[in-house]
């Protein structure tokens, strides 16, 4: 079993350079299936989702090249119809933009539901709502979704989603790009990486307007053709050690970044008393001696991102008097803080509020990462801690940070990935989905 080993108490110091977007590469993967030509991607990161996605093209055809570390080339011009392997998809949630890019491109689409999720119940009923709009049939069945395009072509129409979803935003525009006549989608969600797929779908030929607003325009067009796209710096992870200087009392330099996307999480850090000053494209965090307590409460785009929401848990244990923290996206955010609980933490949950006495000295102890956000909070916590920290179930953190360890490592942390002899390991059950 691979564990991090932390030993905590050292500032991170130094520059860290930030990888493409998690969440916009997943989507751009699966939209490329859209593409008869060759689709050049650049700034692809290096993590376990971007690869299980990019098996699943291949295996229904495409032709997947790495041209070097981050660029790679997807040709789907021969791909063809099949069922998408169910082993793969039900591992992986952005999984579901196959449901779109599958009934664009082929008219038909039959994918796995897809699979359990970390925090609360996470339905696709507005992407199964905005696909039926779009004139699919489509229907659940033993843990399968079956979507067939009326007529074998999607039509265009306007949707209103019930909800701010990310996941239904991006999929109903993969799906519209094909399409005849024009798609409008209402109550949009905003998130830089629907920007990011919109621009390279229109790269490729697509028209689609007004992504990063509530109404997304998509004029379908016959074909797309092959181009090159590099795909946004990741929020999430700027985000992530951002909040791991401030919490360390170290100064990072947060390289290849879009400071406009990192505001939600500059402006809180700012509150807690830390330091960040913005440039071009990187921003310079210093944490402050003595942390101050803030309210933090979870919104889409461009309010605070609830992926950012454990690891600023974990630094609030460290800030002076009691802060409050409010999950506004999931019912189930909050099962790190048993966790920060076993290294010290006092924090109170009800519901979708958790309260956090701070100022608390962390020690040590064996953790989980419960998801990929969660163990990023943990990793946090551990390097503030006094003593050894180890955290298990690693693999959902690098399903989502490229060399979590390597580039925490040059910043000084003292971090390992250690191999541990296998104890009763329960296997692929534990692994369910994510993202
Ligand atoms: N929702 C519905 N019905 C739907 C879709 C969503 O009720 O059909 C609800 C969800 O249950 C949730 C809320 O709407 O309460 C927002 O969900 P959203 O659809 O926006 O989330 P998602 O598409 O499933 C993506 C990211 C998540 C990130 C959220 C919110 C991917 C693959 N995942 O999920 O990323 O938390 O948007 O920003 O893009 C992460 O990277 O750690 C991660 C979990």
């Amino acid at each position: 079993m691979d564990k991090y080993v932390i030993h905590g108490g050292t500032a991170l110091h130094g520059e860290v350079e930030i990888s493409g977007a998690k969440n916009a590469a997943v989507a751009i993967i699966p939209a490329a299936l859209l593409v008869e030509g060759v689709c050049r991607i650049e700034n692809i990161p290096q993590i376990s989702d971007t690869d299980m996605l990019l098996t699943i093209l291949a295996e229904l055809g495409a032709r997947v090249s790495y041209i070097n570390r981050t660029t790679i080339e997807i040709d789907c011009t021969d791909a063809r119809y099949q069922d998408a392997p169910y082993d793969l998809m039900r591992k992986i949630r952005a999984s579901y933009y196959l449901i779109g890019s599958m009934l664009g491109r082929f008219g038909s689409a039959k994918t796995t539901m897809p699979g359990g999720c970390n925090f609360g119940v996470r339905p696709i009923d507005q992407h199964i709502k905005g696909m039926t709009a779009l004139g699919a049939d489509v229907s659940v069945k033993n843990g399968f979704v079956y979507a067939d395009a009326l007529g074998g072509r999607l039509h265009g129409a306007r949707i209103y989603l019930d909800k701010v979803s990310v996941g239904a935003t991006m999929n109903i525009m993969i799906a519209a790009v094909l399409a005849s006549g024009r798609t409008i989608i209402e109550n949009a969600a905003r998130e830089p990486h629907i920007v990011d797929l919109a621009n390279f779908l229109n790269s490729m030929g697509a028209d689609v307007r007004g992504a990063g607003t509530d109404t997304i325009k998509v004029n379908g067009v016959e074909k797309l053709h092959g181009g090159s796209y590099s795909i946004i710096p990741d929020q999430i992870e700027a985000g992530t050690y951002m909040v791991a200087a401030a919490a360390t009392g170290g100064e990072v330099l947060v390289k290849n970044v879009i400071p406009k996307h990192l505001e939600c999480i500059s402006a809180k850090l700012r509150e807690t008393g830390t330091i960040v000053q913005e440039y071009e494209d990187s921003v310079l965090v210093k944490g402050a001696s003595n942390l101050r307590r803030v309210n933090v409460k979870t919104m889409p785009y461009p309010g605070f991102p609830t992926d950012m929401q454990p690891q600023m848990g974990a630094l609030l244990c460290l800030a002076n008097g009691t802060s409050v923290i409010t999950e506004g996206i999931y019912d189930n955010r909050f099962k790190y803080v048993n966790e920060l609980r076993k290294m010290g933490a006092e924090i109170q949950v009800d519901g979708r509020i958790a309260i956090i006495e701070g100022g608390r000295r962390l020690t040590g102890a064996p953790v989980m990462a419960c998801d990929l956000r969660a163990g990023a909070a943990m990793v946090i916590a551990g390097m503030c801690a006094a003593g050894e920290t180890q955290v298990e179930d690693i693999h959902f953190i690098e399903r989502g940070y490229e060399n979590f360890v390597g580039k925490l490592r040059a910043l000084g942390a003292d971090i390992s990935l250690v191999s541990f002899p296998d104890e009763a390991e329960t296997g692929s059950d534990k692994i369910i989905a994510f993202g």
